[in-house]
């Protein structure tokens, strides 16, 4: 896939870039998306184990559901991927990193600021009073653990559908998607809303859109470049050409 001359012109001459993530990303560190075919939601069901009514009716399997996906994330390590968009962080006058992944791994390749709209999976608070939780996580089988304060069940400090996101987070999101000169979508299905709805503000502020995923999207028709390959392929060629032409390489 070739990455067109165009885009790296109107990379060269931006001064804001804002970018979107999903799950995609991450699937080259090993981290399994949501919506392919061989995806979380092909073999799991979203109600259960990512609703606060899942929670309610059932709050050992959901527990024990984000138990083993920590085991997975923390063994995964950033991909080319998550690098390159460290890079462009310092490559554009002003950068805004959104992220729909609970996961982490932005920070650990060395994002900075990075807005996460879901959440995250490693940090913990009470279902109840919403107090963040330190305390052992790794408790015998068929137990979870509860809050010192207030006695109620302790959960992952995810964004579950029939949540509001956390509103700095979507508000900062998309302030970004309003004032930025390019905005990208990568690695994400663009179907859950209202991250999903980034893309059309920025196109609507008048945004250059990218889309950066091996597959089609319902965003894909719309985006000024379509690049079809995958983030950790994809994005590391950008920064190249991009470094290139500023004539840092
Ligand atoms: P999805 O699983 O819906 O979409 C993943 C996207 O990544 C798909 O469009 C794939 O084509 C694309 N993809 C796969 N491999 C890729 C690669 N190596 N490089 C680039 N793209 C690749 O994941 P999200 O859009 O992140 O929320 O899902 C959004 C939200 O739905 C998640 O945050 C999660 C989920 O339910 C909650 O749990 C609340
Ligand atoms: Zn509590």
């Amino acid at each position: 896939m070739e990455i067109p001359e165009r885009l790296i012109d109107i990379l060269e001459k931006a001064n804001y870039v804002a970018v979107l993530t999903g799950a995609g990303v991450s699937a080259e560190s090993g981290i399994k998306t949501f919506r392919d075919p061989d995806g979380l939601w092909a073999k799991f069901n979203p109600m259960e184990l990512a609703s606060i009514d899942g929670f309610m009716s059932n709050p050992q399997r959901v527990w024990e559901w984000y138990q083993y996906r920590r085991e997975v994330v923390n063994k995964a390590q950033p991909n080319a991927g998550h690098y390159a968009l460290v890079e462009f962080e310092k490559l554009f006058p002003q950068f805004t990193l959104i992220t729909q992944n609970v996961d982490r791994l932005h920070q650990r390749a060395g994002s900075t600021n990075v807005i996460e709209l879901h959440g995250n999976i490693i940090d913990n608070h009470c279902f109840n009073c919403k107090e963040p939780y330190y305390g052992e996580t790794d408790l015998p089988e068929g137990q979870i653990p509860r809050c010192p304060k207030c006695g109620g069940l302790i959960r992952p400090s995810v964004v579950w559908f029939g949540e509001m996101l956390p509103p700095d987070a979507i508000q900062q999101a998309e302030e970004a998607a309003m004032d930025c000169d390019v905005f990208f979508s990568i690695g994400t299905s663009a179907e859950v809303y209202p991250a999903a709805s980034l893309p059309y503000i920025a196109k609507r502020s008048g945004a250059v859109l990218v889309e950066v995923n091996p597959n089609p999207t319902s965003l894909s028709s719309f985006a000024d470049f379509k690049i079809s390959t995958t983030s950790a392929v994809g994005l590391p060629k950008i920064v190249e050409m991009l470094k290139k032409r500023k004539g840092l390489l």
